[in-house]
């Protein structure tokens, strides 16, 4: 600094007021520049901000596209590639289903012909929120119409296959009323008769008790038998998404063998996981498997929580253990802010929908964190009351009849029911859409929103009751 204040000092004035002048200009110059650059830097990096946005909108929306192309209406045809016997009997197993594709030759006759639609080969199969299910229909000798059934999906997401597992559903008679329920037709033929490469009629995936994926909470699952299906699709796909989300799984089984060869994969991710946010109750009940009665939710009795016998320590991610399980057992088991920040998924027969539904009540969890599956017409009841609607006049329009509205007959399907109006139904909970008939006039209310879609100016008389002091229906 000092030379060059003598160089200036040395130099004659005008020069060096040039020199300071022109030292001046250089460093607005470099300010600029640098000021500039630094601005162009700012502007890239927004600019590759925005860009990064919109490439990511772009694919989602170019998802959507890609998910609804690969959609379907109605029925497509899937083949049985896979399926698992889960018990010694032949009353579980596990069917594996992939989009069924005619031979080139057989797709030519088709064509041809017109005996088949050809729908356009699926690279891969719609995405599914854990715990849904889809409809399988079939052609069964001696029905009058194609039967449907829905099937809880079983594993998680594979984009080549999906997985559902079937139960033999025995007949059985309720021994409080009497009533007689035969045995499930659809289950017994998938059981006996449907084996690898046999053609069943398949939907997209659908079902509103499905695990929010997108979230953090800790997530409760309580099941009992074979209805904890959904269940443990939600516990796999947990298992296998990276993070800390705590899934805990309380699972009851009658005996040590049953599901055994279906939970397998699901206690091996327990087992194998590090972080213990996994962990797994199994326990044994000891149900009277020979009363004959056939459905779990008529012979057991309220439980009370006590445990039996430990058969391992609590402090291991899978835990077996003797006895029944309560939601009252549960909620000594899991970390208390689990009352407050946990959602419940709850698969089970009807009783104990009912049970668990009061418990968690009693508890304080909130009704919007606990979610019930719903598999037929008395679990629906047992989670859902009947809306007290003031005096009705129903006019079945087809029929010619007119009946008051008696909301002993639970919904609009159970009123045609006794006056010998057939209208056709399968599920009975507002799942197969079967009973869908046109709402001439006045209105209806159903106690939780179906699963089935509508057309506007329709409902499902299974679960709708009448909103309106007169209805008029198309059936
Ligand atoms: S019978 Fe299935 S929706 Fe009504």
């Amino acid at each position: 600094m000092n030379d060059l204040v003598q160089l200036l000092e040395a130099l004659p004035l005008p020069l060096a007021l040039g020199a300071v002048s022109l030292a001046g200009s250089l460093g607005v110059l470099a300010f600029t520049l640098r000021w500039s650059w630094k601005s162009l830097r700012h502007l890239d990096a927004e600019r590759a901000r925005r860009l990064s946005l919109v490439e990511d909108e772009v694919r989602r929306v170019a998802d959507l596209e890609e998910q609804a192309a690969r959609s379907w209406q109605g029925y497509r045809k899937f083949q049985v590639v896979k399926r698992i016997e889960e018990d010694a009997h032949s009353s579980v197993a596990t069917f594996e289903l992939a989009p069924f594709r005619l031979s080139d030759e057989d797709q030519g006759v088709a064509r041809r012909t017109g005996s088949m639609m050809i729908l356009p080969p699926l690279k891969d199969l719609p995405t599914f929120k854990p715990g849904q299910y889809v409809q399988l229909r079939v052609d069964l000798p001696g029905q009058a119409n194609l039967l449907s059934r829905c099937y809880s999906i079983s594993s998680a997401y594979d984009p080549k296959r999906y997985t559902i597992t079937v139960a033999r559903v025995p007949g059985s008679i309720d021994p409080l009323t009497g009533m007689a329920y035969p045995a499930g037709v659809v289950s017994t033929y998938l059981l006996d008769s449907v084996h690898e490469r046999a053609v069943l009629d398949v939907t997209v995936p659908q079902g509103d008790f499905w695990l929010e994926t997108q979230s953090n909470e800790p997530v409760v699952l309580v099941g009992w038998g074979i209805h904890a299906v959904p269940l443990l699709c939600m516990f796999e796909t947990l298992a296998r998404t990276p993070g800390t989300r705590k899934a805990w799984l309380f699972l009851e089984v009658g005996h040590e063998e049953d599901l055994i060869k279906l939970l397998d994969p699901i206690l091996e991710l327990a087992e194998n996981d590090p972080t213990g946010r996994l962990r797994v109750w199994l326990s044994f009940g000891r149900w009277d498997t020979d009363s004959g009665m056939g459905r779990i939710s008529r012979r057991v009795p309220r439980l009370d929580a006590d445990l039996a016998e430990s058969l391992s320590p609590d402090d291991q991610n899978v835990t077996r253990r003797e006895g029944r399980q309560a939601v009252a057992w549960i909620k000594r088991k899991v970390p208390a802010y689990f009352g407050s920040a946990a959602s419940f998924y709850v698969s089970g027969p009807a009783l104990l929908l009912r049970e668990s539904k009061h418990d968690l009540e009693a508890w304080g969890v909130s009704p919007d964190r606990v979610h019930f599956e719903v598999f037929d017409r008395e679990s629906l009841d047992a989670i859902s009351e009947v809306e007290s609607t003031g005096p009705s006049r129903v006019t079945f329009d087809i029929a010619g009849k007119t009946l008051d509205w008696d909301p002993d007959h639970r919904n609009l399907l159970g009123l045609a029911a006794s006056a010998k109006i057939r209208i056709p139904s399968t599920c009975k909970i507002g799942k197969c859409g079967e009973c869908e008939v046109s709402l001439v006039s006045g209105q209806v209310r159903y106690p939780k929103d179906p699963d089935w879609k509508l057309k506007p100016g329709h409902c499902l008389p299974c679960v709708a009751t009448p909103a309106s002091s007169t209805l008029v229906l198309g059936a």
